[in-house]
């Protein structure tokens, strides 16, 4: 019998019914698999900043770095989003994890289910076979570079991109890595044309390739493929890019699925990772049984193949949500016509892995 820690992070808005119906899931396989998940739960987000005043307080770093994996549902609040003197942020919490955590590498696989491929709003002939994984770049980049403020009496703000060899470095082995046990294909997107920091990201990374000869590299600007990833998704393997184009690129992505609800992601660093959802807050869903709980599902999937070496239940876990698609048991994102609740489609995905 294995024993896993887990720290579940609800967060804000709908992350707290995804959140329990993933843990429903992990159940699910206990009862299934030679496992035992012992959960412990802590504040990140709105709801942190309510009940202690900070975002990312410190008894949820202590809970973080105390277990085997972290689930985590999502951020944000619109109560702050447009509150110029909001001094504490939801996403701050966010952001302070990933930092702390040293979570450098973010990685969101998207794929084509064949049931959905009606779904998506692009053409099916188009998205056929698509597969590819974003492997974003998670604690460098605008999103931490100093200075980064507003100046001469708030009429101007700035931000810092800001990139070392080293960020790209290692960011750039885990996608070539990852590569390998899929077509062997990286592409790097940046803005080499423009970007200084683009710039040094295709010296860097034009170097990592050449210790992995069987892996193809090839570069586009981020622009271009904001198109190729519409036109022609099946160019892509692995999407190597920085912070923020990885950022939008993804929720861009997400759009060959059919809907963002169904994307999961691990963000990985040298120490404890952490699983979640791509989609945000969801604030106006929250609380309606209507959010879509299958990417937090397909997250605790990643985490016990990543991080708990249980490629099977990994397995099991992925055949049920993939059964549950096919019986159409899906929120209204994905079935207009007969919606199921967020806890029926979660209950759906545990039975089935029960039943083997
Ligand atoms: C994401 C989210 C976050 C990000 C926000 C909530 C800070 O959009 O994980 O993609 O920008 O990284
Ligand atoms: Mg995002």
């Amino acid at each position: 019998m294995s024993n896993y820690k887990i720290t579940v992070l609800p967060g804000d808005g709908i992350g707290p019914e995804i959140c329990r119906e993933a843990v429903r899931v992990l159940e699910a396989v206990e009862s299934r698999f030679k496992v035992r998940f012992g959960f412990q739960y802590g504040l990140i987000g709105g709801a942190a900043i309510e009940a202690t005043g900070e975002s990312y307080p410190a008894d949820t770093h202590l809970l973080c770095q105390s277990c085997d994996a972290i689930l985590f549902g999502a951020i944000g609040d619109p109560r702050y989003d447009n509150n110029p003197n909001a001094t504490v942020r939801p996403e701050q919490g966010l952001l302070s994890m990933r930092s702390q955590l040293g979570l450098f590498a973010n990685i969101r696989p998207v794929k084509v289910w064949p049931e959905l491929v009606e779904e998506s709003p692009l053409k099916p002939e188009r998205i056929a076979g698509a597969d590819l994984v974003v492997v974003r770049e998670l604690t460098g980049g605008l999103y931490f570079g100093q200075p980064r403020e507003l100046r001469d009496e708030d009429q101007t703000a700035v931000d810092t991109c800001l990139y070392s060899v080293d960020e790209i470095t290692r960011i750039t082995r885990v996608a070539f890595r990852l590569a390998r046990q899929r077509r062997k294909k990286v592409t790097l997107v940046d803005k080499a044309n423009v970007l200084e920091t683009s710039r040094l990201w295709r010296r860097v990374v034009t170097v990592i390739a050449s210790e992995y000869p069987d892996v193809e590299l090839d570069y586009l600007f981020v622009d271009n493929a904001a198109m190729q990833l519409i036109i022609n998704p099946s160019r892509f393997d692995v999407l190597l890019t920085e912070n923020l184009f990885g950022d939008i690129l993804s929720d861009e992505a997400s759009v060959i699925s059919g809907s963002i609800g169904l994307l999961p992601s691990a963000s990985i660093g040298d120490g404890v990772a952490l699983y979640e959802p791509i989609h945000g807050s969801w604030p106006e869903g929250a609380g309606k049984n209507i959010a879509n709980p299958l990417a937090t599902i397909l997250s605790v999937a990643m985490m016990l193949r990543m991080s708990l070496n249980e490629p099977v239940a990994a397995d099991a876990i992925e055949k049920a949500v993939e059964e549950t698609i096919r019986k159409g048991v899906l929120t209204p994102d994905l079935n207009r016509q007969h919606p199921s609740g967020t806890r029926e489609v979660g209950e759906q995905v545990a039975k089935r892995i029960l039943k083997g």
